[in-house]
């Protein structure tokens, strides 16, 4: 039988068609616009991402026997807001991840109501991008969008939602909106109170791997598949790149250097650091995960070379960057805000370092390098709580680079496992799928079967001691600046 992963990414919807087996048949990509009306919001068009699916699943098993397509899985970017009126029109462009508008109910989140009590509700904080405090900001804003909203949803669920008809989320995605009680996977009566929400305007919670329901019999006959097709609840991008390294039960790591960047540490059981310095939700396997998101990631590197280098030659620029552990420049990645650990949607990105001799190579360097310094902020709040990960999977379009992952191993003292596809969420979401086909019993044995490591990066000790100087500078530079944002 044949699955369709889909990952609805902040750039691009990328689409993959599998085998039981796990064997790729073809990827398909097709973007869309990133909008950023004002400075630090960022938005996009729902509409955008179902038009760019549609064209993509036809484009996807054109040359395929589609009477052999059993499923669909998705991994969506996480706690983007996305309302629907009582006619299913989408009241408004979808507010994303990234978007840093709700300093105000934020704010109002962590101090009035109070960090102890989300925590205990939610296991979580409030951080800017999650979902409760832009329907907050929407309700003081747009009360007339606010009054519409007959669905709440997820990016992903809209897929879901237009594919099926089935108004459904799944607990891995419903974790980042600051509603769910991720201990007990139920939605929050406390919090749907402080938020002004009925139970009514939220989907139904799903695991990960269950079906949700069939396709729509227009859309089964508009891609010639049979109307037998399942759509499966699918998992937050970073649940489903979990899904799609292995990442799976208790003690796993992984690393997605996508337009965020994350490290995720995967547990059989709950668990919560006590200053929710990261993230605790519900995993796609059943389980829970803790992870660290720093807003830009790979988006550091695309902007510094489309942007501001003007060249689209990513493997050109990186190929004379050979003193590892030697560069004088810093770079600070912070282009969005930053999430974890500061928590401040003001912080701004900035370079500290240069003289009359920096070339573009170093700047270039400086790039990679922040961003791995900004994963490794995370990965110390992991070491103190004394999680021992020693190594870790990686995937997103900036695991391309072998530089990078080098820098990555070195600068985080990790052995760094490659595995055969760097498509994490759009995998995971076919593995998920073939899940809840029944192609697999669980989460767990499809990753057995399927992942396979094919290279892994060791730390080179010598390396690893000079990074670990740069570090410590790396860490001053923020407490220093964040004065000036
Ligand atoms: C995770 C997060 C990002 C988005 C990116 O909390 O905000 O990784 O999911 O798509």
């Amino acid at each position: 039988m044949l699955y369709i992963g889909i990952d609805l990414g902040t750039s691009a919807v990328k689409l993959l068609l599998m085998d039981q087996d796990g064997k790729i048949h073809k990827i398909v990509s097709k973007e869309y616009p990133l909008y950023f009306p004002k400075p630090g919001w960022s938005e996009q068009s729902p509409e955008d991402w179902w038009k760019q699916t549609r064209g993509g699943i036809k484009e996807l098993t054109a040359e395929c026997d589609k009477s052999q397509i059993a499923g669909i899985g998705f991994g969506g970017q996480m706690h983007g807001l996305v309302i629907l009126d009582k006619n299913d029109e989408v009241i408004r462009p979808a507010i994303l991840w990234n978007d840093g508008r709700t300093v105000k109910e934020t704010n109002y989140l962590n101090e009035v109501i109070g960090k102890e009590r989300l925590s205990e509700c939610t296991a979580n904080i409030a951080f800017a991008g999650f979902t409760a405090p832009k329907i907050l900001w929407l309700k003081e804003n747009e009360p007339d969008n606010f009054a519409k909203i007959d669905k709440i949803m997820l990016p992903k669920d809209y897929l879901a939602y237009r594919l099926s008809g089935c108004f459904c989320t799944d607990y891995s995605d419903a974790s980042g909106t600051l509603l769910l009680n991720v201990k007990n996977r139920c939605w929050s009566k406390e919090m749907m109170k402080i938020c002004d929400v009925r139970e009514e305007q939220l989907p139904a919670l799903f695991e990960s791997y269950e079906v949700v329901g069939g396709i729509k019999t227009e859309f089964a006959e508009e891609f010639g598949f049979t109307i037998n097709v399942k759509i499966v609840a699918g998992a937050g991008d970073n649940a489903a790149a979990a899904v799609g390294t292995g990442t799976v039960g208790e003690g796993g790591c992984n690393i997605s250097l996508g337009t965020s960047g994350t490290i995720f540490i995967s547990s059989k059981d709950f668990r919560v650091d006590e200053n929710n310095a990261l993230h605790s939700f519900d995993h796609a396997d059943g389980g829970y995960h803790l992870m660290g998101c720093m807003l830009s990631a790979a988006s550091c590197n695309k902007w510094w070379m489309e942007e501001i280098l003007k060249t689209e030659e990513f493997d050109k620029e990186q190929e004379n960057i050979t003193k590892l552990g030697e560069n004088q420049i810093f770079y600070l990645p912070y282009l969005m805000g930053e999430r974890s650990p500061h928590n401040d949607p003001d912080a701004r990105a900035m370079f500290i370092g240069m003289s009359m001799d920096t070339g573009r190579e170093e700047m270039t360097q400086a790039v990679l390098e922040g961003v791995a310094f900004g994963l490794r902020d995370s990965l110390e709040v992991a070491r103190s709580l004394n999680i021992p990960i020693r190594r870790t999977k990686i995937c997103g379009g900036g695991a391309k680079s072998q530089l990078w992952k080098k820098i990555i191993a070195n600068v985080m003292n990790l052995k760094v496992d490659v595995i055969e596809s760097e498509e994490g969420p759009g995998y995971g979401g076919a593995m998920l799928a073939a899940v809840g086909c029944g192609e697999y019993e669980n989460v767990q044995a499809a990753a057995e079967k399927m992942i396979k490591v094919v290279d892994t990066i060791d730390p080179d000790m010598e390396l690893v001691a000079k990074y670990e100087e740069k570090y410590q500078k790396f860490r001053q530079i923020y407490p220093a600046v964040k004065g000036l944002f």
